[in-house]
């Protein structure tokens, strides 16, 4: 059994709002110094993987709070030559890419990385990134799915590309590799056409997929590696991960073959007053009533009054779709059938993302880890900062060594590639030919 740690390093934090803080520099997140200091405390800790989310487009919030940031794949490729163990994972858009240019980049940097390179695949839901790219609004949530599902099939076919002995290199004869064993993708779908095959031979460098909606769920189970979840209750949780387990299972995988990573988000103090005291200070920097306003309009409520409780009888029977992430809908409609809410409160209970949020001292942090995972919630977790500056120092000095002590958390090893780490086997082709080899 494995237990993962992945470190979101989004910045300044999940409480988007910590740069108006005394000491906290609100550019942070575009200075490269910041950074490497991040990657090499990950690293100097034995995390699995830091991670950024993305979307190709400035975003509303940037009145309030920096955006998403610069491009992951040059920021997390620099930090993965700064470093030499953690796992880099970046978020790319199956909407606003092609799959041959995210296939070859993503094999490159795995190479580079001798296997630390991972991609947290996404429909893309910002609106704004479709104008960025030709179009006048964002394809329906079902048509971004269906694209997505071709392009990982037809980026694995291309990773799949070179069949294992392909490279000859036979200096007496001169034959460099053998054409017969190196295959395109001959893709002609929907969405794509791509000839094929990669330049080069390769792994697949291990893929991420965080959509909650039937279309996320389907790709998740049947063709990533790992699927990030939500959930704001165990039961939530330990429901999402069985379903992508049925899931994978009926479609030819194993169980094990996906692996769930549940997205909490953490505020380390180092006692506890001083976690309440830190907590106050980050909530007095947030517009509570405009997060509200946000949930509101996520749950589809429209205008409601903020202090009204909302129970979970009162939202459309049927997730909305479009209304932005179904996984969001529904980890809040299980925390709102455990009590019901105001739409203040469930702002105050999870800050702009949905996201479980603990605050307390370390040890309540691991105790708190360690129960969920206990109980099946997760096979590991994607740690999310409150005040990243702060919190992420914190958890990797004072709770993961409890981690460590309780036998949960193993720090990666040097020269583990992240898929041995997080125990996914190789995916599709390579993976049969494997298990034909050492039968
Ligand atoms: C932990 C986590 C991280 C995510 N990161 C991103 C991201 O970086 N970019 C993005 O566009 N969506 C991100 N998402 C959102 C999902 O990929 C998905 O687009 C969204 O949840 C809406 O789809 P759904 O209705 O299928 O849930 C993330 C979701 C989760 C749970």
């Amino acid at each position: 059994m494995t237990f993962h740690l992945i470190a979101s390093l989004m910045t300044p934090g999940h409480f988007r709002s910590a740069w108006r803080l005394p000491d906290a520099d609100p550019n942070a997140y575009l200075d490269i110094d910041y950074f490497r200091g991040l990657a090499r405390t990950a690293d100097e800790t034995g995390l699995d993987a830091i991670f950024l989310g993305d979307a190709p487009a400035l975003g509303p919030e940037i009145a309030t709070s920096p955006g998403t940031g610069i491009d992951p794949l040059i920021l997390l490729g620099h930090l993965a030559a700064v470093t030499e163990r953690v796992g880099v994972l970046i978020t790319s858009s199956t909407s606003y890419n092609s799959p041959y240019n995210l296939a070859r980049r993503f094999q490159a940097l795995d190479i580079v990385t001798r296997g630390r390179a991972a991609v947290n695949l996404v429909t893309t839901y910002a609106p704004a990134a479709a104008a960025n790219f030709g179009q006048t609004e964002p394809a329906a949530k079902e048509t971004r799915y269906r694209r997505a599902y071709e392009f990982l099939t037809v980026v694995r076919r291309l990773w799949d590309s070179w069949e294992p002995g392909a490279i000859v290199a036979d200096k007496q004869t001169g034959r460099y590799a053998d054409p017969e064993l190196i295959h395109g993708a001959d893709h002609h779908g929907e969405f794509f056409s791509v000839a094929g095959p990669l330049p080069v031979p390769g792994e697949h460098p291990v893929v991420v997929q965080a959509g909650g909606s039937e279309g996320g769920l389907k790709l998740g189970a049947e063709l990533a590696d790992v699927v990030f979840t939500v959930a704001q209750t165990q039961a939530k949780a330990i429901g999402f991960r069985d379903d992508i387990r049925r899931r994978a299972v009926a479609a030819g995988r194993g169980a094990d073959d996906v692996k769930v990573s549940l997205g909490v988000i953490v505020l380390v103090g180092e006692t506890e007053d001083d976690a309440r005291e830190r907590a106050d200070e980050l909530y007095a920097t947030l517009g509570i009533d405009q997060l509200a306003r946000g949930v509101l309009t996520a749950l589809g409520l429209g205008d409601r009054d903020l202090d009204e409780p909302i129970r979970p009888e009162d939202l459309p029977s049927v997730p909305l779709a479009e209304a932005g992430s179904v996984g969001f809908q529904v980890s809040t409609r299980a925390l709102l059938a455990d009590k019901p809410l105001s739409a203040r409160e469930l702002a105050r209970h999870a800050p702009g993302s949905g996201h479980r949020l603990l605050i307390g001292t370390a040890q309540h942090i691991a105790d708190d880890l360690t129960a969920w995972w206990h109980a099946g919630t997760a096979d590991g977790f994607t740690i999310m900062y409150a005040d990243t500056t702060v919190d992420f120092d914190r958890f990797a000095r004072l709770v993961v060594p409890l981690l460590i002590e309780r036998g949960l958390f193993t720090p990666a090893e040097y020269g583990s590639t992240l898929r041995e780490r997080l125990g996914v086997p190789q995916y599709g082709q390579r993976r049969a030919d494997d298990t034909a080899a050492a039968g």
